[in-house]
């Protein structure tokens, strides 16, 4: 019975430890690089003021969106001062002496909030993390009565493992107002990351006004036909409903700003050779073949790509510098992937093309292409990425490579000294099933559970420390063949995105799957309070 008694106790004892370890730190996703937490809270009432030492529009938007949630749901209005007098109040510091510019310090006692930080991104990051520390509440769309608005005391000292941390959407495959678009740039804010990858062009669809080929919206932007069910099934089937959309300019723009707000940089894709069967279906003029083509409602590779004849880079010259045009980010994504060979090398222009440019091949003319848009690009202030694809035959000069077929691409560029943006698909694909396929929605395929994503490292070991310079971060993506619902769409990406965050500001030293999902609970109960439709199916 003593001998009970002591398992007991002791037992007791080190649930007690694990109690206080566990409060030795907060719940926060991405976990910090160092946090510290001590006695007491701060509480947010109407008299809290914020005082921002530097007072700009963006350190004004790197306060907003705290501002409106405390607004929207507890009833508080922050009051902006220019001093730091209050008697509770929170200090944003701009501090250039910071090295890491989208870093912060935040230091919360009971009557006093300090921020620093190098840059206005900084702040809106520690903002983030207040936001994340205080009840999940906070994140409902409506008022809270009787709610405490505490945030505990602690000492964060945070920043980014990588400048590049992202999230694709797929908007051709199925359309996403932009209602949507907005949602999906708000989740990625909120999570500290800061590139929305827009795939804006396919062979399914075409979503962007271009003024000079009206064609593109009025023709390619809608199909006749969907595919129902999963591509392999046999006798196929199909939704007959008239289908597409597309976004204007204007809208473009607004999305560009909602974005620039949530320190959001948009990357537009428009993809070439390949995936432009939408294109031609309303300019069959731009193919090897002159077509004539419809727009697709089913999944895959398409043969018909664009011809390489000069007409055709008119064309994709055109519409780059009306994209050039609207969107400030310094890079143009500009596809590459999966342009099957075979039209270029039965068609008299494209031979034409390899023997006057003294190219070896159809690869060469691949890269040849994707060498004139960088030329190009390079007039209007930009720079490309493309799909690993763009290595073979050559890289063009100053290319980022996105590595999606695996990690291999990405090692290969580093090597080269280029850019490279971890997108493996065997880790990061949101539109793999995430848990046992009977249990899951349709989905595309293969098998990609929390834990493994979470596990992804993006800076490949075998990597020089120069070369792995080069690995400017992450990005996951939603491809939408089998996404047709805005409630899927959160399912298939939350809460895998969760995990890319983390991999992708987080040291590695830091990350613990088993911790992380402790914290998830936390970031979860946020979730449930913004309406966001995750999948639970990581706890099967
Ligand atoms: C890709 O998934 N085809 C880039
Ligand atoms: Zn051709």
């Amino acid at each position: 019975m003593k001998k009970i008694t002591a398992i007991i106790a002791a037992l007791l004892f080190t649930l007690n430890m694990m109690a206080s370890e566990k409060k030795a730190t907060v719940d926060l996703i991405p976990v910090p690089v160092h946090c510290k937490v001590g006695k007491g809270t701060f509480t947010f009432s109407p008299k809290t003021e914020i005082c921002l030492t530097t007072d700009n529009p963006e350190m004004r938007n790197a306060i907003a969106i705290l501002s409106e949630r405390l607004e929207r749901s507890a009833g508080i209005q922050l009051n902006v001062t220019a001093n730091a007098k209050g008697a509770q109040v929170i200090v944003c510091w701009l501090n250039p002496a910071i090295p890491h510019k989208e870093g912060y310090k935040l230091h919360v006692t009971p009557h006093r909030i300090e921020v620093a930080a190098a840059t206005p991104a900084g702040i809106f990051y520690a903002m983030q993390s207040i936001r994340q520390l205080l009840p999940a509440t906070i994140d409902k769309d409506s008022l809270s009565a009787g709610v405490k608005w505490s945030v505990p005391c602690v000492e964060i000292e945070d920043y980014p493992r990588y400048p590049y941390r992202g999230l694709m959407l797929d908007v051709c495959r199925h359309f996403f107002p932009v209602s949507f678009v907005k949602k999906y740039i708000d989740y990625l804010a909120y999570h500290k990351m800061n590139r929305f990858h827009w795939h804006l062009t396919d062979d399914q669809g075409w979503r962007i006004e271009i003024k000079k080929y009206p064609k593109l919206t009025e023709v390619s932007a809608f199909r006749d036909r969907t595919l129902i069910g999963h591509y392999s099934d046999k006798p196929r089937r199909w939704d007959m409903t008239h289908y597409g959309g597309y976004y204007t300019q204007d809208e473009i723009r607004e999305v560009i700003a909602y974005a620039q707000k949530r320190f959001v940089t948009i990357i537009p894709e428009i993809e070439m050779p390949g995936h432009a069967e939408a294109a031609l279906a309303a300019y069959p003029n731009l193919s090897c073949s002159g077509g004539p083509f419809e727009l697709v409602g089913d999944w895959g590779i398409r043969k018909d790509i664009y011809c390489t004849r000069e007409e055709t880079f008119q064309f994709v010259q055109d519409v780059l510098s009306e994209v050039a045009e609207l969107f400030p980010a310094p890079y143009i994504h500009i596809g590459g992937d999966e342009a099957p060979k075979l039209r270029w090398s039965r068609c008299f222009a494209c031979q034409e093309r390899i023997k006057k440019e003294g190219l070896k091949d159809e690869h060469e003319l691949q890269s040849y292409f994707i060498r004139r848009m960088e030329d190009f690009l390079q007039t209007k202030g930009k720079r490309i990425i493309g799909w690993d694809e763009i290595l073979e035959g050559g890289l063009a000069p100053n290319a980022t490579v996105m590595s999606w077929r695996g990690t291999e691409g990405g090692i290969a560029a580093a090597r080269q000294h280029h850019d490279v943006i971890m997108t493996p698909l065997q880790s990061v694909y949101l539109d793999h099933y995430q848990g046992k396929q009977a249990d899951e929605p349709l989905a595309i395929g293969g098998f990609t559970p929390l834990s493994k994503t979470y596990d992804f490292d993006p800076t490949p070991a075998s990597l020089k420390p120069d070369e792995a310079a080069h690995i400017l971060g992450v990005q996951g993506n939603l491809w939408t063949e089998y996404i047709a619902t805005e409630a899927y769409a959160e399912y298939m990406a939350f809460p895998r995105a969760a995990a890319i965050a983390e991999t992708a500001w987080s040291p590695q030293a830091n990350k613990d799957f088993n911790a992380f999902l402790n914290r998830l609970n936390l970031l979860l109960s946020h979730y449930d309070a913004m309406g966001l439709r995750y999948s639970r199916s990581f706890q099967k």
